[in-house]
């Protein structure tokens, strides 16, 4: 057999583990959004030609530790040697993330580093995002399951600048969590620095080039 049909089997067969682990893990409702990511974050990564293979795994696995309860997150925090921040001791549903890689790696044999990092990253984003980071941290979030206007607005904006959708959804957060009175995570105040500033930088080219 050759090569390329053998990868293409090997990952559907990986797919099709995936999907079965999830539909029995995840509650209806967040199965049916992780589906929704994995299709949106698949047309992004068309149009933005990353590698479609890795940004499908990532996205079915973003949520795959969302089943777990603290008392689980916490006590695979430590046997994985996670170091908590300040803002995951107080809300430790925020490691879902990071326990969620770690679980992608022991259960479903994931070694890819792009992968595991967009898994890592897709709650708070960082400082730094790959493509595939950015991918799936905007399609998260604007996934069209997701039943708010905004949302709407974010997948919009993906369709022609991803790097705008990401400070749209950067926005986005720290707005909710002003709202709701909740703690705001250093990660997601660096998205929106590092986007706000690539935005004026992008503007004044434009205005330069005029
Ligand atoms: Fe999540
Ligand atoms: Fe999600």
């Amino acid at each position: 057999m050759p090569q390329q049909m053998a990868t293409i089997l090997m990952t559907n067969q990986k797919i099709k583990q995936i999907k079965d682990f999830l539909h029995k893990k995840l509650k209806p409702n967040r199965f049916e959004h992780v589906l929704s990511v994995r299709e949106t974050a698949i047309n992004f990564a068309t149009k933005y030609k990353a590698d479609l293979q890795k940004v499908e795994l990532a996205a079915l696995l973003h949520d795959c530790a969302k089943w777990m309860n603290t008392n689980i997150l916490i006590e695979l925090s430590k046997k994985h040697n996670i170091k908590l921040d300040q803002i995951e001791r107080e809300n430790p549903a925020l490691l879902h993330a990071k326990v969620g890689a770690e679980y992608a790696k022991d259960h479903f044999g994931i070694t890819d580093s792009d992968v595991l990092n967009a898994i890592r990253n897709h709650t708070t984003g960082t400082q730094k995002m790959s493509l595939v980071d950015k991918i799936l941290y905007v399609a998260d979030f604007c996934e069209p399951k997701r039943n708010y206007q905004v949302a709407n607005d974010v997948y919009k904006t993906a369709e022609s600048d991803l790097d705008s959708a990401m400070l749209e959804v950067a926005q986005h957060k720290i707005i909710r969590q002003i709202k709701e009175n909740r703690l705001i995570h250093p990660n997601t105040i660096d998205v929106y620095n590092t986007g706000l500033r690539l935005s004026h930088k992008k503007k004044k080219e434009i205005e330069i080039g005029k």
